[in-house]
């Protein structure tokens, strides 16, 4: 039998392409499985998002969303794990860039694997930010004007990219159904597509090595086969990362706001999603005409983040590449503080 299937699918070669990648055994090796727990977050994403589709309505978003939690049997436990699967991604994503970034794996040859990953950091930051306006509540509507009008301020595109979200001069219920093309197609596609490149370069490139692994004499060097043993090794990690979010979906299901009144009032205090906090903190410490210069300084982060590849290029690692990682944790440290800054003023 399994002659015959081969004959007919021969993926003999596939198999031997996978089983070519082997993991280095040391202290920090935990953390490559980051990359396999975003995966998980991925699938459950799109596994709830396809539940989620077949009773949301882009024409009455808020009844919709309402009927799902309200009337649709476990659709309130669904969209609550669609909510924290979203949430729990962006962190995980954060600690996989973080952890690359100090095992320094983003150095030649592995420099398209980081600025893939980069630029899959950012579409599942725009994933988030268009699925936050289609419930049509009172809060992401406010804050998705917030946000764009905030965006409408960037020299050169803002205004283009601005009306072209909105698709007018302001958030309307059109504006959803351009979030909602983008959030179920065309980001999706774009998101597969560039995972599929990330996970063949890392294939073609194997795991990198820590400047200490690499150092040590071959005897003394332990690897793990990826196909099977490291695979099969990361399915109780995933297991775990699905029980966290089947648990919070349980203990803090996601609630349901009234509907969102374009013409009222913002109501006081409204904040963007955690991961958006430390842009949005930055901003406002530069008030007026200032905010051209807050705006400068985050594409400025942005840039040094892409580039980081071209300029830390030495191994094992020099005087060049400590001060990288020192501008990283500076960085990272600056990031945090800015976030919990937003979430408490
Ligand atoms: C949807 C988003 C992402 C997915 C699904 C993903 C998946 C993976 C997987 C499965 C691996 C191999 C195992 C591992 O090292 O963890 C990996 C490696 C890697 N990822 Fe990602 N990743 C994503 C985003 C990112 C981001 C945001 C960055 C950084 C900016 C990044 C940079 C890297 C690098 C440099 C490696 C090579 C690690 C090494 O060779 O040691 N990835 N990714």
């Amino acid at each position: 039998m399994s002659r015959f299937l081969l004959s007919r699918f021969p993926v003999g070669p596939l198999i031997d392409f996978m089983a070519k990648k082997k993991v280095p055994e040391h202290r920090c090796s935990g953390w490559y499985t980051l990359g396999g727990i975003a995966l998980v977050f991925l699938a459950i994403q799109i596994f709830t998002g396809i539940l989620l589709m077949v009773y949301y309505r882009p024409s009455q978003p808020w009844a919709s969303v309402q009927r799902i939690v309200v009337e649709v049997p476990f659709g309130a436990f669904i969209r609550s794990i669609h909510h924290w699967s979203a949430n729990l991604m962006a962190l995980g994503l954060f600690v996989h860039m973080f952890s690359t970034f100090f095992m320094k794996a983003y150095r030649p040859t592995r420099e398209f694997t980081w600025l893939t990953g980069l630029c899959l950091l950012g579409l599942v930051l725009l994933f988030s930010f268009s699925g936050y306006l289609l419930p049509w509540d009172e809060l992401s509507f406010f804050a998705t004007r917030v946000g764009i009008t905030e965006l409408e301020k960037a020299p050169l595109v803002g205004t283009w990219t601005a009306t072209l979200l909105r698709g007018g001069p302001d958030v309307t219920i059109d504006t959803i159904g351009r979030f909602y093309v983008l959030h179920v197609v065309v980001l999706p596609l774009t998101v597969l597509g560039l995972v599929v490149v990330h996970l063949t370069l890392v294939q073609l490139h194997g795991m990198s090595e820590p400047d200490s692994f690499a150092a040590l004499p071959p005897e003394r060097k332990r690897y793990r086969p990826f196909f099977t043993d490291f695979l099969l090794a990361e399915i109780p990690i995933w297991m775990l990362v699905t029980g966290v979010v089947l648990a919070l979906a349980a203990a803090v299901p996601r609630g349901l706001a009234p509907e969102a009144d374009p013409t009222a009032a913002a109501p006081a205090g409204i904040k963007p999603e955690w991961y958006f906090l430390a842009p949005y903190q930055t901003l406002k410490l530069f008030p007026g005409r200032l905010e051209l210069l807050g705006m400068g300084l985050m594409a400025a982060a942005v840039l040094s983040a892409a580039v980081v590849p071209f300029i830390d290029r030495v191994v094992p690692t020099d005087r060049r590449g400590r001060m990288v990682a020192l501008i990283g944790a500076a960085g990272i440290a600056g990031l945090a503080a800015m976030t919990a800054w937003g979430g408490l003023s």
